[in-house]
């Protein structure tokens, strides 16, 4: 996509007008909101403080009048699902689809060169954490959430903990960069200093900020959160190229000489930090970007597919997927669009940087959200924009299918399958049959958890406890450290 040329409202400093004298800034942007339709930001203008007059002006010098064309557009998408050529893509499926599982032999072939990388340092992780939780209904950072269950581990910690497992296996601790959005950056910050950045080295841990983006009511107009501000919010993950370039993060990795990247989203708490067969299978490919996916449970499953869109390799989201596509099925009955993306990705670092580099700007997404915002609650539409339009950017993009039950268990919502119970549940599963397979003949614990930093999955577990003695006759966690 072309870099977004068009016009910017922002202006920095006071400006020159043509006879060289100094004009008031906030007559220009006046103008020029007042161009775009938008001279209601200004409404209460005559009755604001100096203080909060230039709050204001700081505030729309931010905003990119250019955006509201491609919000219109996105809107009208929302209204009527645009026709695709859709066609299933090429994915490196699962060899053994029964547990333990078995990755693609392709995939396990190459993880020696995974493993390289990583031990060479040349791998960093994002995670992006920048989202709102509105759906857990969580008082906080959704990687505050405590959700192991004997020792109440927090998401944070537990994404710390498998780098820490990182460290062991690959002699280097990828750096960590944390996505997080203005309202819970501090909060973030806080809870990471608070724990001693989990035992992780305090310059291997960055925090960066996403951008944020404006709402428009029925009217097409800027949403207000108060008379001196535009309400905002968080830009979406696809914020996060934008804000690694801005936040000196492609910088910083290029310093370190790390030349890819481990994305992932703080809600998956199976998820490895470093996979190495993954990323084997990225580097060796020359993949510019890789995701994983997992066989979609059902044709309603709210997860994004991975497909080709007009012959190009993109993730089309749920919500944007007709129901006929979504329920196709071969001769043997099996959902032809089965592909569901978990959301876990592996970037080059020069693809990122020339994303940076050519100003490109993914592509804008409208939802109807409930607003609270000047006036009280009502509904407007929110713009985000998703990391996963990057996929038809990139000259190769590779895909591979990995176990449900060993890498998908996202926290999203206060109730059901993907709430805490839920999560919980289906983590005892897993871990209970991964027990099983390591100790057969012992009984089944009430309750097991097992350390991050012990090990990712069933297929370690036996290497880990070896031949100790375990009693499952209480509740049982397998920790680093206590075995
Ligand atoms: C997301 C994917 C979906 C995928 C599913 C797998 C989108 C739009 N869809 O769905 O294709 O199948 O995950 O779990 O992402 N976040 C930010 N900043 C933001 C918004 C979100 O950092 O501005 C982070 C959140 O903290 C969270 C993650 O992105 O970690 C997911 O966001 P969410 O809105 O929950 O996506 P889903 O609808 O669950």
């Amino acid at each position: 996509m072309p870099a977004d040329s068009t016009q910017r409202a922002g202006i920095s400093g006071p400006l020159l007008s043509s006879d060289a004298t100094l004009t008031d800034p906030a007559q220009t942007l006046r103008q020029t909101f007042a161009d775009a339709g938008q001279d209601h930001v200004f409404a209460n203008w005559d009755t604001l403080g100096e203080r909060a007059r230039r709050r204001l002006v700081r505030q729309l010098e931010t905003i990119d009048l250019g955006h509201l064309a491609q919000m219109q557009g996105a809107i009208s998408a929302l209204q009527e699902k645009p026709q695709r050529r859709l066609a299933p893509a090429d994915t490196f499926a699962l060899a053994d689809e029964a547990f333990p599982f078995a990755l693609a032999e392709a995939a396990r072939a190459v993880a020696p060169v995974g493993e390289r990388a990583l031990s060479r340092g040349e791998v960093g992780v994002v995670l992006v954490a920048g989202g709102q939780g509105t759906r857990l209904g969580f008082d906080g950072p959704k990687g505050c959430y405590p959700i192991l269950p004997i020792s109440a581990m927090t998401l944070f910690e537990v994404f710390a903990r498998k780098l820490l497992h990182a460290r062991a296996h690959f002699g280097r601790t990828p750096a960590l960069y944390v996505m997080v959005g203005n309202h819970n950056e501090s909060a973030t910050r806080a809870f990471f200093e608070q724990h001693k950045c989990f035992g992780l080295d305090e310059g291997d841990v960055q925090f960066f900020a996403q951008g944020e983006l404006p709402a428009l009511d029925a009217q097409g107009k800027f949403v207000m959160a108060g008379p001196d501000a535009l309400w905002t919010a968080p830009d979406g993950h696809g914020g996060v190229i934008e804000a690694m370039a801005h936040k000196g993060v492609l910088a910083d990795m290029r310093r370190r000489g790390i030349k890819f990247v481990s994305y992932l989203q703080v809600d998956n708490l199976q998820c490895p930090v470093a996979d190495p067969a993954f990323l084997g299978l990225h580097i060796a490919e020359g993949a510019e970007v890789s995701l994983k996916v997992v066989r979609k449970q059902d044709p309603s499953e709210k997860v994004g597919i991975y497909c080709l869109d007009d012959g190009v390799p993109g993730i089309v989201e749920y919500t944007e997927f007709t129901d006929h596509d979504a329920n196709l099925r071969d001769p043997a009955g099996r959902l032809v669009y089965w592909q569901g993306s978990i959301a876990v990705h592996a970037f080059g670092v020069e693809f990122l940087q020339r994303l940076a580099d050519t100003r490109t700007q993914l592509p804008l997404h409208a939802a109807l959200k409930k607003v609270d915002a000047v006036g009280g609650i009502g509904q407007a539409h929110k713009f985000e924009r998703f990391v996963f339009d990057s996929l038809p950017l990139a000259n190769k993009v590779v895909c591979l299918e990995v176990p449900r039950q060993e890498q998908f268990l996202p926290l999203k919502n206060a109730q059901g399958p993907y709430g805490p119970d839920g999560v919980r549940e289906s983590y005892q599963q897993y871990w209970k049959q991964a027990l099983k397979l390591a100790r057969p003949e012992q009984p089944e614990p009430p309750i097991i958890e097992v350390d991050p930093a012990l090990c990712e999955n069933a297929r370690e577990l036996s290497g880990a406890i070896e031949s100790r003695v375990i009693d499952t006759s209480q509740p049982l966690r397998l920790a680093q450290g206590s075995l």
